[in-house]
């Protein structure tokens, strides 16, 4: 049915969380086994509190998440996605995440609501660095101030220029399909509503149940991503 839709549909997004990048390697935030919020407190670690008032820790966690992104590659869903983009069956991809995987495997329209890993910025000038000076434990701008990863802390609002984005590619969508997201973080939990009010039909593809189960068409709970994406793809190819 998904691939029947993919061919039939005019303007597809994808929205992607944590979910999409289990698989690379890294780990998600909420899943009831090994979310990084079971056993780390993210408001005492990737919070605008935390970068004021526990700039140790904070400098800490991020460096062990910058490290551990750079041992980790895309998975095969993000080239997938990557190739139907390629294929025009495709148009957008919203993302959650800050790990740049969808850029990686080739994506080309890739809206970060969350910003980048990928980059630190200046909290004085504003300048954007490579996020391995953090790696390198260079964390000041030659202009002298703190360098702070490029990714929305709790607490902050998200980047208006991604929400326009967003909101725009959510309100043109006539299928939004959801990838390994809880579904628990505003304002993109907002997305598959924003979508199905204007008439798209709404796929939700995560292990565990979401928030937007009751108003999607068709959800796949129980089933990795990477092989759901494969299984689509070959359907595609063989409808060809
Ligand atoms: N295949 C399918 N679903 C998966 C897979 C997989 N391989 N791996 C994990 N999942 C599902 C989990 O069951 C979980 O419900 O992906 C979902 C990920 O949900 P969260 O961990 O809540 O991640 P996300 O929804 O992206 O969180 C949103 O919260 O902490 C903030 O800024 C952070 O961007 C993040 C935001």
């Amino acid at each position: 049915m998904l691939a029947q839709w993919l061919t039939t549909s005019n303007y597809t997004v994808v929205l992607t969380g944590a979910g999409m990048s289990t698989e690379s390697g890294l780990l998600d935030f909420r899943s009831a086994q090994a979310g990084l919020w079971n056993t780390k407190n993210p408001q005492q670690l990737a919070s605008t509190y935390a970068l004021k008032y526990n700039r140790e820790e904070f400098i800490a966690f991020y460096q062990y998440r910058i490290r551990t992104l750079r041992q980790c590659n895309p998975q095969a869903g993000h080239l997938i996605l990557a190739e139907w983009e390629k294929r025009g069956i495709v148009q957008n991809i919203i993302t959650q995440n800050v790990d740049g995987f969808h850029q990686q495997a080739g994506s080309q329209n890739v809206i970060e609501l969350h910003g980048s890993l990928r980059t630190v910025h200046c909290q004085q000038c504003h300048q954007a660095h490579a996020s391995d000076m953090y790696i390198n434990e260079e964390l000041h701008c030659a202009c002298g101030g703190f360098l702070r990863p490029s990714v929305v802390l709790f607490g902050e609002s998200l980047p208006a220029k991604a929400i326009e984005n967003a909101w725009s590619a959510a309100q043109k969508a006539d299928l939004l399909i959801v990838l390994g997201s809880s579904l628990q973080v505003s304002p993109a939990n907002q997305l598959p509503l924003i979508a199905k009010r204007n008439g798209a039909k709404l796929v939700i593809v995560n292990m565990e149940p979401t928030e937007a189960d009751n108003w999607a068409d068709l959800v796949i709970h129980h089933r990795k991503i990477g092989e759901v994406l494969k299984e689509i793809d070959n359907e595609l190819k063989d409808g060809e």
